[in-house]
């Protein structure tokens, strides 16, 4: 099949980094040449959410009349005056409504048949299952809801949640919303400075955690790791613990009047509280992803609008009805988790699947095992997960009765052809449409992908713009890119958009808006367009790297290592990696007279580790006598890539010292049998 030949060839440069060389374009063009399509299947139309164009049409016609049709499907305790108000770079959708995310996600389903249907059906790692119905979700969020309030947490205030993949952690995060009160959800694998960081910048009041999370049937210390973050964090009041494990790992350091169990502050709480007024501008949540500095960015979403992109995907890019079960296997912690695993299928009124634990416990059928017992319809996960699974083999998924699986999801980084071709084949049966979802932690919810049953999917391609959302590829200077790729830009303001950053709306404009024009939101993403309007996407232009789908910047990474007292500087790139599309290779010079050798190797690891999390950690730490620089003293990143990848180097013209370059590719040569 020539399509997946040259499938197999483009791989390298679409996973990793974008490096746009003629080279490269030119692969990207053969995979044009020899696509294979996959126009939708007549069945699958025949009973899909959005069956023929016309969505297009309508936002195409009439955009702000196609974002006020689909909030109206939702309720508002105040009709908008305005649907927009766009003061470049700031928008403000709904303009004057009334509206409670968590109303909408629960109390909206209550008066008609899904009062009594599985809201989330949660499995944990040993395998116990817990289903909680409309009803009972509902009933623990206006208990948990009133847990907060009498913890003193008011309207605005900030609720930090460090939990596992537990159904407490869609709880807290859907009470927090009831009372107004904005939460920051922390991934869970984050380091407790990490945490801290995340704490103090927002500064939350309460933080919700768990005795422990289990990854592979270990322990993940999430109490004690909450211990020592808080140490300094002034502005936490109260803690809240779930349990999670059983008996023999109560032995807890529990502070007297700063630490709770959930499970008491819960018992005989009253089941009644009534929504807040929240204004559809209010924030609904911060959650904090990498950017190009050390500093971490708390990306702020709006209620309403957010609440508006999720629905509206959910329902037309995973075709979200009544009777799917739908399974994100994102982590709460990141965008995904928030937008697909919690809210867009709550606002749906959909079942959502929920799993606690690794996807190779005990063994590496889990997965599949999970679909086939709780008849998964939808199922939304990343590529490296994908190619996790293909390098277990194909005789795993083919063990299983995969035929409740009507659909499949792409998120996180750009998939391979070679990845979607085995997804669609190996788990969807030949007869799953896949959706390849192009969004980021900015964008609240998808902005480009196909939907099943309107559009001819392409392997590699994530689809074009979904409706109400203008997206466009420029160059340097601003201008449309027609052919080749360039910078992917979005040139009109979309409801679930980012607002600003916490406390530093000076670097909102800075980083968003402020590359070409004041109302261009620039992605950080480069991309390529076929002739019908197909984005591929090329992977990030700036200094973020996409590590298993985790977004991480190599200024974090840098600023761990140089805090440690043997480095005196560091410079960290990415490199295409089979599984994780990119991974972490750090260079560093040390201070003088110290020794490089694998144990300070290791040392370096497990302090990114310790400062960051694990999925920080790099794959390799290569010594640096020096490293290259302008002469205007700029570490040369391009260089360095090109070191690690084993390319060809690069222009070398503005080196201040070449000689340095070749000293370091030497050395990466000699550790990798060149
Ligand atoms: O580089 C893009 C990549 O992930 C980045 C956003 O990361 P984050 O904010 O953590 O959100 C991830 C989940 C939405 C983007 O800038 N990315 C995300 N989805 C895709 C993708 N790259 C290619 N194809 C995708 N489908």
């Amino acid at each position: 099949m020539p399509g997946i030949r040259s499938a197999r060839s483009a791989k390298k440069a679409i996973i990793g980094g974008l490096t746009m060389s003629k080279q490269d374009t030119a692969v990207f063009d053969d995979l044009l040449r020899e696509q294979r399509e996959f126009p939708p299947t007549r069945a699958f139309a025949a009973g899909a959410n959005a069956r023929d164009r016309s969505l297009y049409d309508r936002a195409d016609k009439d955009l702000l009349a196609y974002w006020a049709d689909q909030a109206s499907e939702l309720s508002w305790a105040k009709p908008w005056s305005k649907v927009l108000q766009w003061e470049p770079p700031h928008a403000r959708w709904f303009v004057g409504a009334k509206f409670n995310m968590a109303a909408n996600c629960l109390d909206r389903h209550l008066a008609g048949p899904r009062r009594n249907k599985a809201a989330i059906i949660w499995e944990s790692e040993a395998g116990e299952v817990r289903t909680l119905t409309y009803l009972q979700l509902h009933r623990e969020v206006c208990k948990f809801a009133n847990v907060l309030k009498e913890l003193g947490v008011a309207k605005g205030d900030r609720v930090a949640i460090y939990l596992p993949m537990v159904p407490e952690a869609a709880i807290a995060m859907l009470a927090c919303a009831r009372i107004g009160a904005i939460h920051n959800v922390v991934f869970g694998g984050f380091s407790p400075e990490a945490l801290s960081e995340r704490i103090n910048d927002s500064e939350a009041k309460v933080l919700i955690t768990a005795d422990g999370g289990w990854r592979r049937g270990n322990v993940i210390p999430l109490k004690e790791n909450s211990d020592r973050a808080i140490e300094s964090c002034p502005s936490i009041r109260h803690v809240v613990i779930v349990r999670n494990l059983p008996g023999e790992h109560h032995l807890l350091h529990v502070v007297e009047g700063r630490d709770h169990w959930w499970h008491r502050l819960m018992d005989r709480r009253s089941a009644d509280c009534a929504p807040a007024e929240v204004d559809a501008e209010d924030p609904i949540y911060i959650l904090y992803t990498s950017g190009t500095t050390g500093k971490p960015k708390g990306i702020v979403h709006a209620a309403g609008g957010y609440a508006v992109g999720c629905y509206a995907t959910c329902k037309y890019v995973f075709d979200l009805r009544d009777d799917d079960i739908f399974w994100c296997t994102a982590d709460i912690g990141w965008v995904t988790g928030h937008s697909y695993v919690v809210y867009g299928p709550l606002l749906a009124g959909a079942t959502i699947l929920m799993y606690e634990g690794a996807p190779d416990y005990p063994d590496k059928e889990r997965w599949w095992d999970i679909v086939e017992r709780h008849r998964v319809s939808i199922l939304y996960t990343a590529p490296t997960a994908i190619r996790t699974c293909m390098k277990w083999g194909a005789d795993l998924p083919a063990k299983h009765d995969l035929s409740s699986l009507r659909l499949l999801g792409s998120v996180g980084e750009p998939i391979n052809p070679e990845a979607w071709m085995w997804y669609q084949e190996n788990v969807g049966g030949g007869r799953c449409p896949v959706v390849d979802t192009w969004w980021q932690t900015e964008t609240g919810s998808i902005m480009i992908s196909g939907l099943p049953g309107v559009s001819t999917m392409k392997p590699g391609f994530a689809g074009q713009a979904l409706p109400g959302i203008k997206a466009i590829i420029l160059d340097e200077q601003g201008k449309e890119v027609k052919e080749g790729s360039g910078f992917l830009a979005l040139t009109h303001p979309w409801p679930s958009m980012l607002r600003t950053i916490w406390g530093d709306d000076e670097r909102y404009v800075k980083t968003y808006f402020s590359k070409w024009d004041n109302k261009t939101y620039f992605a950080g993403d480069g991309a390529k367009k076929d002739d019908k309007g197909n984005y591929m996407l090329l992977g990030r232009i700036d200094d973020v790297l996409n590590v298993a789908g985790h977004r991480i910047g190599t200024m974090e990474i840098e600023s761990a290592l140089v805090s440690h007292p043997a480095v005196a500087e560091s410079a960290v790139v990415g490199k295409s990696h089979d599984v994780k599309g990119q991974a972490v290779v750090a260079f560093v010079t040390l201070k003088t007279g110290l020794k490089f050798d694998d144990s300070m190797k290791d040392t370096l690891k497990k302090h990114v580790v310790d400062k960051i999390g694990a999925l920080a950690r790099p794959e390799d730490i290569l010594f640096a006598s020096e490293l290259p620089k302008t002469r205007s003293g700029k570490i040369m990143r391009r260089l360095l890539r090109d070191i690690a990848e084993g390319r060809a180097l690069g222009d070398v013209t503005t080196l201040a010292d070449p000689a340095v370059v070749q000293a370091l590719r030497e050395d990466y040569e000699e550790h990798y049998g060149g």
